[in-house]
């Protein structure tokens, strides 16, 4: 009996990969390397695909007992959603379309489902909890969405379960030193601004300083991408368990500027890290920060990387080691 990882060679995924083997399971990983890295994978099986490609999919099922997914498969650049929302319905909403529909075929009942705080837009107030407006400000957050309710129609006609997981802003590295954070093109702010200190760039961009916070720039709420990863498993087993299908955020609770960020960067790096104002990136919401009480009840979660300058650290480690990213 194994589980499958779709998208599991990429960030967030590698790390859940890795969870996985830690916990003994058999772990099998379809991802078609479009984001994804060979060398993010610290043990399973992989097959290199796409999940819209159905006979591929029918010799990954056929060839194991699949008895949960791990969906983490889609495109996840919110500008560039924008610019082209066709891909992102393609690969995301019909991509799960596929899966669910395979799933269906080979009587795999259980989904746990990279979500994302993007599902909500402009927060009405904070913490965000589950039950809040969902309403969002970009592709990418829409096709998330979309990608839940097919899984709750798909479970009222077909009785597969699901868990989604909202994720706020993922960060750090694995404690083993091996797995981290390399995207192309890289967009996020942690790996940006360890670029500086590793001579990648002059400087960091801050994308406004006119937000309506304390010191203008935009907040939100980082966790440790290992933490994150255990709320996966977790959720499987409140699948395994007969639980029912839910929702759930994941996020530490606590809400961090980019001016705070660059800082505790330059304390663990030691590096002067210069930054420049820049003019607000469209679709960047003030303030994003999570209520996730209810997974710490209901999935008995605790995240056990909370100190920020711990999560930076780990992400440093690895960007000083791995400067290029991985080669593969
Ligand atoms: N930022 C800068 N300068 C940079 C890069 C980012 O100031 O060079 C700012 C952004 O404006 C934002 C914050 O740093 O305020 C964090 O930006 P990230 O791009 O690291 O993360 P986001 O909060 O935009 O995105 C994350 C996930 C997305 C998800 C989104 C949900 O990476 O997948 O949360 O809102 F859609």
């Amino acid at each position: 009996m194994a589980v499958l990882v779709t998208g599991g060679a990429g960030y967030i995924g590698s790390h859940t990969v890795a969870e996985l083997i830690d916990a003994n399971e058999d772990v099998i990983i379809v991802d078609n390397l479009s984001q994804g890295h060979r060398q993010a994978l610290l043990g399973g099986k992989l097959y290199v695909g796409d999940i819209r490609d159905s006979e591929f999919m029918d010799t990954v099922f056929q060839e194991n007992e699949i008895e949960s997914v791990i969906h983490f498969a889609a495109y996840s650049l919110v500008g560039e959603s924008m610019q082209n929302p066709a891909k992102y319905y393609d690969n995301n909403v019909y991509g799960t379309q596929c899966l669910l529909e395979k799933m269906k075929a080979y009587g795999t009942k259980r989904i746990v489902f990279s979500s994302t705080a993007a599902t909500y837009g402009e927060p009405q107030t904070v913490p965000i909890q589950e039950t809040d407006r969902t309403e969002p400000t970009n592709t990418y957050g829409e096709t998330k969405l979309a990608m839940e309710k097919m899984m709750k129609w798909f479970d009222a006609a077909h009785g597969i379960k699901y868990v989604s997981l909202r994720y706020f802003n993922a960060a750090g590295a694995h404690r083993g030193g091996k797995i981290g954070e390399d995207h192309s093109p890289e967009t996020h702010l942690i790996p940006l601004i360890l670029q500086v200190p590793l001579g990648k760039r002059e400087q960091v961009a801050i994308y406004g300083d006119d937000y309506p916070t304390a010191d203008g720039t935009c907040i939100r709420d980082y966790l440790h991408v290992s933490d994150l990863a255990d709320a996966h498993l977790l959720a499987l087993q409140r699948l395994r368990d007969g639980g029912e299908s839910a929702i759930y955020n994941l996020g530490s609770g606590k809400g961090f500027s980019v001016k705070e960020m660059i800082e505790v960067a330059r304390k663990v790096t030691g590096h002067p890290i210069p930054a420049v104002i820049e003019k607000r990136r469209a679709g960047d919401p003030a303030v994003l920060i999570a209520s996730s009480e209810k997974a710490k009840s209901e999935l008995n979660w605790t995240p056990k990387r909370e100190r920020l300058e711990e999560i930076v650290e780990s992400a440093w480690n690895w960007h000083r080691d791995h400067p290029e990213g991985y080669t593969e």
